[in-house]
C-alpha cells in the first residue's frame, strides 16, 4: 500500500513472486478495503514521510494493528529529526525535505516514538 501509484507499479514490476497485490491507500485512514490479515507488515521508511507529530503518527499503528494476525509483527524504519547527529549533507537534505513538506520529520524524536506503542502492541523493540 502506498499513496503513490508509481511506487506501486514499480513494486509489481520488480516483484519476483507472483502473488503480490498492491493498493493505493493512506495509512492514516482506516483500512476498510480488505478483511485480509497479515503475519507481518513493514513500514519501511514511511513514518518520516507522514505529516504530523510523532504522537499523531501513532494513528498508523492503530490502523495497521487490526490487519495483523495473532502473533503478527509490525516492523520498519524511519528517520528521526531530533536527537540525531546527521552530517552536513544529510542536514541540508533533510532541511530541504522538511521545508518542502516531503518528509515532515523535523520534530520526530525518540521519546515520542517510545511514548506508548505498548498501547497497540504486546512486545515492542525500538
Ligand atoms: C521514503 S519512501 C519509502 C518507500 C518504500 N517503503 C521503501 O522502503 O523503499 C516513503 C513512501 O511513503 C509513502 N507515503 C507517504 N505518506 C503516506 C501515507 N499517508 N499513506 C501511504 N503511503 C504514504 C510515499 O508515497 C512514499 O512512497
Amino acid at each position: 500500500m502506498d499513496l503513490n501509484v508509481t511506487c506501486l507499479e514499480y513494486v509489481r514490476a520488480r516483484s519476483v513472486v507472483g502473488n503480490v497485490s498492491t493498493t493505493q491507500g493512506d495509512v492514516l485512514e482506516l483500512i476498510e478495503w480488505t478483511d485480509a490479515r497479515f503475519d507481518s507488515i513493514n513500514l519501511g521508511y514511511l513514518l518520516y514521510c507522514v505529516p504530523g507529530t510523532m504522537k499523531q503518527k501513532y494513528r498508523v499503528f492503530e490502523n495497521l494493528r487490526s490487519r495483523l494476525n495473532d502473533g503478527g509483527i509490525l516492523f520498519g524504519s524511519t528517520i528521526l529529526g531530533e536527537e540525531q547527529k546527521p552530517d552536513w549533507a544529510a542536514r541540508k537534505l533533510m532541511g530541504f525535505y522538511n521545508s518542502e513538506g516531503i518528509s515532515p520529520n523535523a520534530h520526530d524524536n525518540p521519546d515520542d516514538l517510545r511514548s506508548n506503542p505498548e498501547t497497540y502492541f504486546r512486545d515492542v523493540t525500538i
